[in-house]
């Protein structure tokens, strides 16, 4: 897991400039509680931000008692939640599919544009024509946009580069980025994607080395927190994922799986059986599915724009809370599926898709979401001791977030409790 880190010189000089304040004059402060069950709303409610983190939420009239010598920031009447956390994406990649999108919009389905040269192999070429440089920089850049638009925590995933060696560069390209924004980064190491043109006709020792080769050595090297595989018909069977999974838990990584997404093949049962921390798309999952990723507290990932994109259906809200699963929403930013760049437009979208309600859409992209990636002791909420990451947004209420489209625009993003100034989000960072 890789974050801003605390001992980053810009990262002091915050510490120093905030130590303690009192955000105050909110419309309302929002939050899911410890336990990630339900919303606590408080009606012009205040925070105390100290050292970083939440030190006090409440009514402002309690917390200016309690702490009179924080220094008071006003939010103006707006708007706080916790900086909402995306838990999956895949931002490290060159180019951009433009053009399959519009033969998808023909028709041609994920599998056929896959076959004729299209699919994650050409953003695979078009990753490697990219000099590192410029990808690191586009990354960080992306990361900026993410920040501008209300996201404090952020997973990436690797997967463009399906070579070992080219895996690793990109796990390295992400910690020089990683560094150079303030935004938490989760490290994923994506590793079964699609089959590399090198290893065709070789399937079985590309999967073999991958086991016991490439997963072993990102453990050593500390590259990456968790270990993903893109189980399905288009990607790899469920016993070619058991394997380098159960790889990956022996060595300590959490894992998670791309599951059920064209077709139910087994994804979310194999998910469910390693512990894994998420599953990921479920398009395809029946109501056993979810049961079963209910059973064993394995939060399932909804991505409202792969879905959209690939004409699949999203699960009806009422299915998902019958199971009694968590499911978490995120925007699986990636050039095939989901050039979808803002997290809360992708919950609006869920909400009008599945029938999500506020409270719910809030918990998906927040604690629900920190606990798909293992971090909802320190994200995804504003109790006590939690980082003090927070949003405050261009809106009075709760039930705005999913409302306007496109989606409400935060006007000030809080890290470790302190307020940076947001990048000019018109930044050119697209393809
Ligand atoms: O999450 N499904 C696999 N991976 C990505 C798509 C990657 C791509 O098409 O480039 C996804 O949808
Ligand atoms: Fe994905």
């Amino acid at each position: 897991m890789s974050y801003w880190p605390a001992n980053d010189p810009s990262g002091k000089a915050v510490a120093g400039r905030t130590a303690y304040l009192i955000l105050h004059n909110t419309s309302e402060v929002v939050t899911p509680d410890a336990a990630g069950r339900e919303i606590l709303r408080f009606p012009k409610g205040a925070i105390v931000f100290r050292e970083g983190r939440v030190l006090e939420v409440g009514p402002a009239a309690d917390l200016f008692r309690h702490h009179p010598d924080a220094r008071p920031l006003n939010a103006n009447g707006k708007l706080v939640t916790p900086g909402l956390v995306d838990c999956h994406t895949h931002m490290i990649f060159g180019g951009h599919r433009a053009r399959e999108f519009q033969m998808k919009l023909a028709g041609a389905s994920y599998a056929e544009i896959a076959a004729r040269g299209g699919g994650i192999r050409s953003t695979v070429r078009a990753t490697a024509a990219v000099k590192e440089e410029v990808l690191e920089k586009t990354l960080a850049n992306r990361l900026e946009r993410w920040r501008a638009n209300g996201c404090t925590t952020v997973e990436v995933k690797s997967g463009y580069g399906l070579i070992a060696a080219r895996e690793v560069r990109l796990l390295e390209l992400m910690s020089g980025a990683a560094i150079r924004v303030p935004v938490r980064v989760h490290r994923t190491a994506l590793v079964l994607h699609a089959l590399p043109d090198e290893f065709e006709g070789r399937r079985e020792q590309y999967v073999a080395e991958v086991r016991d080769q490439l997963v072993p050595e990102i453990h050593r090297r500390g590259m990456a927190s968790s270990v993903d595989v893109f189980c399905d018909p288009v990607g790899f069977t469920v016993d070619e994922c058991r394997g380098v999974l159960e790889r990956a838990v022996e060595l300590g990584f959490s894992v998670k799986l791309h599951a059920e997404q064209t077709a139910r093949c087994g994804g979310a049962r194999l998910a469910a059986e390693l512990g894994a921390r998420s599953a990921d798309h479920l398009e395809s999952a029946t109501d056993e599915d979810w049961r079963d990723l209910a059973e064993a507290g394995t939060v399932g990932v909804l991505l409202p724009a792969a879905a959209l994109t690939l004409r699949l259906p999203l699960p009806e809200a009422g299915r998902v809370r019958a199971s009694g699963a968590r499911f978490a929403i995120a925007t699986d930013f990636n050039p095939g599926t989901a050039p979808a760049q803002s997290l809360m437009e992708c919950a609006a979208l869920a909400g009008r898709l599945c029938g999500f309600n506020a409270d719910e859409l809030l918990l998906s992209v927040t604690w629900n979401a920190a606990r798909a990636l293992g971090a909802e002791a320190e994200v995804g909420h504003l109790n006590p001791g939690a980082w003090g990451d927070a949003v405050q947004w261009e809106c009075e209420t709760l039930e705005e977030l999913p409302y306007w489209m496109p989606a409400v625009r935060p006007d000030t993003v809080f890290m470790r409790g302190a307020d940076l100034a947001l990048p000019a989000v018109e930044r050119r960072v697209w393809p």
